[in-house]
């Protein structure tokens, strides 16, 4: 078997006996998440691997894990989150109801975010607001349903939070440890949905899916562009990663109102 070969067997096996679907995400993210797991088992090449896969009851597990690209953070990107303050608002003085879905919300950190800076912002009344949070993870959305979040070495959450005018008043601090308070999870809710094979929803304000493009298969990319466009009532907001584009078959569905923050309306 040739290397590549070899490769495709692990994805393969990953696709069709673990079900975390490989065949969506680009080769270059998966080879790079396969020889992290490679090195940390000791596994030569994917074939020693394949057989780590197999034989071994905890590597699948940990495999996912490395796949599930959970790297996230509360107010990601600064300079974006000013831009989402001016649309939350705009949204604030136009609307009795505001619907916000956060796609892909990992560990609940950015739809927190959102709540927070509602309530935190004099200019936005959060008592409109109501933000969903979805996402294909399920160990992400029981950590995001829980809302507790700690500082490590690499992670500094009350850095984090310092976007906050006061984040005592949205989370209760104990040592490195941050609980996010009922005042902002009231208007939060969580549900499982992906992106690739679950229907589009209907009628929200503005849709925030950041950080999930650039591991995606570009064939995928459209549909799940679709489907949120079809989410978005006509003049809706969307908002991408900093790194992400949207596909040139879809440039057409949305006008550009900040190139730089990666922010667009529906047409
Ligand atoms: C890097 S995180 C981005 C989190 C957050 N949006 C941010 O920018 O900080 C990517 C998330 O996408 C989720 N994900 C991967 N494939 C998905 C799919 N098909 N549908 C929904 N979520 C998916 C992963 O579980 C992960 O939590």
């Amino acid at each position: 078997m040739t290397e590549e070969e070899s490769f495709l067997r692990v994805a393969t096996y990953v696709e069709d006996e673990i079900g975390f679907a490989t065949s969506h995400y680009n080769d270059s993210y998966l080879k790079r998440r396969l020889s992290s797991r490679m090195r940390r088992t000791g596994a030569a090449d994917y074939d020693e691997y394949f057989d780590i896969l197999r034989d071994d009851t905890e590597e699948p597990g940990e495999l996912l894990d490395a796949l599930s690209i959970n790297v996230t953070g509360f107010f990601r990107n600064p300079d974006v989150w000013e831009g989402i303050r001016s649309v939350l608002r705009d949204l604030s003085a136009e609307q009795d109801r505001v619907h916000v879905w956060s796609a892909a919300c990992a560990d609940g950190r950015e739809p927190y975010s959102l709540a927070m800076l509602a309530l935190d912002d004099p200019r936005v009344d959060a008592e409109k607001f109501h933000i969903y949070g979805t996402d294909i993870n399920d160990e992400a959305l029981r950590t995001a349903q829980r809302g507790v979040y700690r500082s490590t070495r690499t992670v500094d959450i009350e850095d984090q939070l310092g976007f906050l005018s006061n984040f005592h008043a949205y989370v209760d601090k104990h040592e490195n440890q941050f609980t996010v308070t009922d005042r902002v999870k009231r208007h939060v809710t969580f549900a499982k949905h992906d992106l690739i094979n679950d229907g589009a929803k209907s009628g929200f304000d503005l849709v925030i899916c950041r950080n999930l493009f650039i591991y995606i298969d570009n064939e995928y990319k459209r549909p799940i562009l679709e489907t949120i466009a079809r989410s978005l009532r006509p003049d809706g907001y969307l908002v991408i990663g900093k790194a992400e584009t949207i596909p040139p078959q879809l440039k057409s569905a949305f006008s550009v109102l900040d190139g730089r923050l990666r922010i667009y309306q529906r047409e």
